[in-house]
C-alpha cells in the first residue's frame, strides 16, 4: 500500500506520495506541489531536499556510515586501489581480473594531453590558483574532442569520456603545478601506475628523476579512495545541474571543479593548513581561535569542522588521521600542524558549542598533514580533491544522463522585489 502524506492548506487537504531508498530513507514526493496547491517548497541550500534518486553513494550522517556501491568506505580504503573504486563508482560493480587491467592500461594510453594544449599553460600567470588553471583545462578539453560533444552520448562515447577525464586530470593537475613554480612540464610515462604515474609527473625534473615511494603510493591511493564520491554535495549537484541541459562532461567536470574550489567545500583542505599554521604563529593559543569561531562575529570559522550531513565523525576523517600518523613516522617525518591539529580537535570536542552542534572534523581536517609530508603544496590541496572526485563526478553525470526521468534543472523562487512600477524617462528622474 502506498504510504501518502497529508497537506493541509486552509480548507484544503493534499496527499503525496512517500517514497523509500534501498537504506529506508524517506522522502515526500512533491513533484506535483505547485500543479496540486499553487505552492512551492522552500528550501534554500537544500538541506531537506532530495534532487534525485541514486545508486552510487549511500551516507547515514548520523551513524557516520559511507559506503559507495554498499561497500563500506574503511574496506575500499584498506583492501581496494584508486582505479578499482573508480571502476566500481561509475559500473555499480567491483571490476573482474581482466576488466581492472584494461581500465589501468586504458589510463596509462591516454595520460598525453595534446601538445598543443601546452600552449594554453603559457597564458597562465605562475602564481595562478591551480584550481582556476585546471578546470580551465578540462573544459578545453572538449575543444581536443569534438566528436564527444553530442547531448546524447552513446554508452561507449561515455566510456570513452571517463578514460580521458580520469586519466588527463592528473596530467593537467601536475602540469597546473608545474607551471606554477616555473619547472619544465614531466610527462606521464608508460609502465608506471595510475598514482606512481601522477607522483612521477609532479615531482620528477629533466635532471632528476623521482624515486617511487610505496608507502607514499598507498598513502595518496587511500585519500583518492576517500574523495571518490559524496553523493549531493555542491561541486556534484553542479556537475548534475550543467549536465541536466545536456551539456558535455567535459563542461560539466568543469563546473565541479569551479564549485569544488570554494573555501566551504573542496577548498577547505587549503584553508585548514592555513588556519593551523597562522595558530601556530600566533603562539599556539588554541582556545583562542575556538573561541572565535564560536562569536559569530569574527567571521572565523574552524575550517575542516562541521558538515552538512555527517553528524558524528565523518568516517574519511577517522581513517586519514590513523593514516596521518602512519605516514609521518614511515618518513621519519613531524610535523607541529599535525600536533596542533590533535590537539584543536580535543579542545573542540570537549566544547559544548561543537558538541552541540555535532561538529565533528571532516574529510579535509586532516588531509592536508598527509599532502603535505607527499611535499605537495597547500594550493594543491583542492586539485587533489579534484583528482580524486573526478570518477564520482562521471559516476553521478552518467547516472542522471542515463536515467529515464532526465529533466533540466529548473529550481523555483519566491519574489521578494518591487511591484509593478512605470519607466521613467531619464530626464524626469530624481
Ligand atoms: C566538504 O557536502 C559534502 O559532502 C562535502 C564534502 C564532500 O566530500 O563533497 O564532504 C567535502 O566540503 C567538507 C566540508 C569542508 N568545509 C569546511 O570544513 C568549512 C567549515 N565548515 C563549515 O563552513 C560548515 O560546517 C559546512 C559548510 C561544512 C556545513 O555548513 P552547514 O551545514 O550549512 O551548517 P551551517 O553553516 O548552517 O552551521 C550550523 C551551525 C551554525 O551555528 P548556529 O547558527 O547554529 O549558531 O554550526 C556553526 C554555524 O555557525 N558552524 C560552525 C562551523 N560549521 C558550522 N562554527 C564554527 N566553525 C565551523 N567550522
Amino acid at each position: 500500500m502506498e504510504k501518502k502524506a497529508k497537506l493541509i492548506i486552509g480548507e484544503d487537504t493534499y496527499e503525496f506520495p512517500i517514497i523509500e531508498g534501498s537504506e529506508g530513507e524517506k522522502a515526500i514526493d512533491f513533484r506535483k506541489l505547485r500543479q496540486a496547491t499553487s505552492h512551492i517548497s522552500f528550501d534554500p541550500g537544500f538541506g531537506n531536499t532530495g534532487s534525485c534518486t541514486s545508486a552510487i553513494t549511500f551516507i547515514n550522517g548520523e551513524k557516520g556510515i559511507l559506503r559507495y556501491r554498499g561497500i563500506a568506505i574503511e574496506e575500499l580504503a584498506e583492501k581496494a586501489t584508486f582505479v578499482e573504486t573508480a571502476y566500481l563508482a561509475i559500473y555499480g560493480r567491483l571490476p573482474l581480473k581482466q576488466e581492472l587491467a584494461d581500465f589501468s592500461l586504458n589510463f596509462t594510453k591516454h595520460s598525453m594531453i595534446h601538445e598543443d594544449m601546452k600552449n594554453l599553460f603559457k597564458g597562465y600567470p605562475a602564481a595562478a590558483h591551480p584550481m582556476g588553471t585546471l578546470s580551465a583545462m578540462v573544459c578545453a578539453l572538449s575543444s581536443y574532442y569534438p566528436e564527444l560533444l553530442k547531448p546524447e552520448p552513446t554508452p561507449e562515447e561515455i566510456d570513452t569520456i571517463a578514460i580521458e577525464l580520469i586519466s588527463k586530470v592528473r596530467t593537467l593537475s601536475a602540469f597546473s603545478y608545474k607551471k606554477s613554480i616555473g619547472e619544465p612540464f614531466v610527462y606521464p610515462l608508460h609502465g608506471l601506475r595510475y598514482v606512481a604515474n601522477f607522483l612521477h609527473m609532479m615531482f620528477a625534473s629533466p635532471n632528476s628523476n623521482y624515486k617511487i615511494d610505496e608507502d607514499i603510493v598507498k598513502a595518496l591511493e587511500t585519500l583518492l579512495i576517500l574523495h571518490v564520491d559524496h553523493e549531493q554535495n555542491c561541486s556534484t549537484s553542479s556537475v548534475r545541474l550543467v549536465g541536466s541541459s545536456q551539456a558535455n562532461l567535459f563542461a560539466s567536470a568543469s563546473a565541479g571543479i569551479c564549485a569544488l574550489w570554494g573555501p566551504l567545500h573542496g577548498g577547505a583542505n587549503q584553508k585548514v593548513i592555513e588556519m593551523l599554521q597562522m595558530i601556530i604563529d600566533d603562539g599556539g593559543n588554541l582556545d583562542k581561535y575556538v573561541a572565535k569561531a564560536k562569536d559569530k562575529e569574527s567571521g572565523f570559522r574552524l575550517m575542516g569542522f562541521g558538515h552538512r550531513v555527517y553528524k558524528n565523525f565523518d568516517p574519511r576523517a577517522r581513517i586519514i588521521k590513523a593514516k596521518a600518523d602512519i605516514i609521518l613516522n614511515k618518513l621519519g617525518i613531524h610535523d607541529p600542524l599535525l600536533d596542533i591539529a590533535i590537539k584543536l580537535e580535543k579542545v573542540a570536542l570537549s566544547d559544548d558549542y561543537f558538541v552541540e552542534r555535532k561538529l565533528y572534523p571532516n574529510v579535509d581536517f586532516y588531509s592536508g598533514i598527509i599532502y603535505r609530508a607527499i611535499g605537495i603544496p597547500s594550493k594543491m590541496f583542492p586539485v587533489m580533491f579534484s583528482i580524486g572526485r573526478m570518477p564520482g563526478w562521471i559516476a553521478q553525470w552518467k547516472e542522471m544522463i542515463e536515467s529515464k526521468e532526465l529533466k533540466i534543472g529548473r529550481p523555483r523562487q519566491i519574489y521578494t522585489g518591487d511591484n509593478l512600477r512605470e519607466y521613467v524617462p531619464i530626464d524626469k528622474r530624481k
